[in-house]
């Protein structure tokens, strides 16, 4: 069973990582092989609306985002994971998801067949109900793409990855959703 994590956050040490890596934890518990990648790091463009991939299913765009669509392709299963900026996912996030463009057929079939995906969330508001019409069109557009949302972990105003580890109940949800990603529970 392999585990593919994507992180949309520029910071590769920070909250959202951090919950990630706890997810990947339990993913791992039930011997899963997992992979962590740093889109905020990355040089992903967005979707230049070529409509090429309508016929191809290939992007003809050359960036960063080339390995990470054989990344989805081997994964059993997906971690996405972003911080909320200005009420909606990064930047970096967006343009990996406009990209997924390509995994979507003529007739709106998923090109990846269906994916069980953990969506891990961090915002600086400390009202979880803030972004929820946010939340839930963000997992619509990934379901688009044959990413289904089975668990959302969501971390309200925390500043640091030690203020994430200092949180057992966050880091036991983390690791619990890692579980039933790979499992059966
Ligand atoms: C450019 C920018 C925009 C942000 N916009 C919001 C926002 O709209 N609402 C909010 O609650 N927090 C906002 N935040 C705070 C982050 O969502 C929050 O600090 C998050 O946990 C950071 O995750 P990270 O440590 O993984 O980067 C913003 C932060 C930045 C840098």
């Amino acid at each position: 069973m392999k585990v593919a994590a994507f992180v949309g956050s520029p910071r590769p040490d920070g909250v959202t990582d951090a919950i990630v890596r706890e997810v990947l934890s339990g993913a791992e518990d039930r011997g899963a092989d997992s992979s962590l990648f740093h889109i905020g790091l990355l040089h992903i463009m967005g979707c230049h609306a070529c409509m090429k991939c309508k016929k191809t299913g290939v992007c003809i765009l050359d960036d960063d985002m080339k390995p990470l669509f054989e990344e989805l392709k081997k994964a059993d299963c997906i971690i996405l994971g972003t911080p909320i900026y200005f009420y909606y996912m990064t930047a970096q996030m967006k343009a990996f998801t406009d990209r997924l463009f390509s995994l979507i057929g003529a007739g709106f079939e998923s090109r990846l067949g269906r994916k069980k995906t953990v969506f891990v969330v961090t915002q600086g508001a400390d009202d979880p109900e803030l972004f929820s019409s946010q939340i839930e069109s963000m997992i619509n557009a990934w379901c688009m793409a044959g990413l289904d949302i089975i668990e959302t972990v969501q971390a309200c105003a925390l500043e640091s990855a030690e203020e994430v580890m200092e949180d057992e109940e966050l880091m036991r949800q983390a690791f619990l959703a890692g579980q039933r990603l790979t499992g059966t529970d």
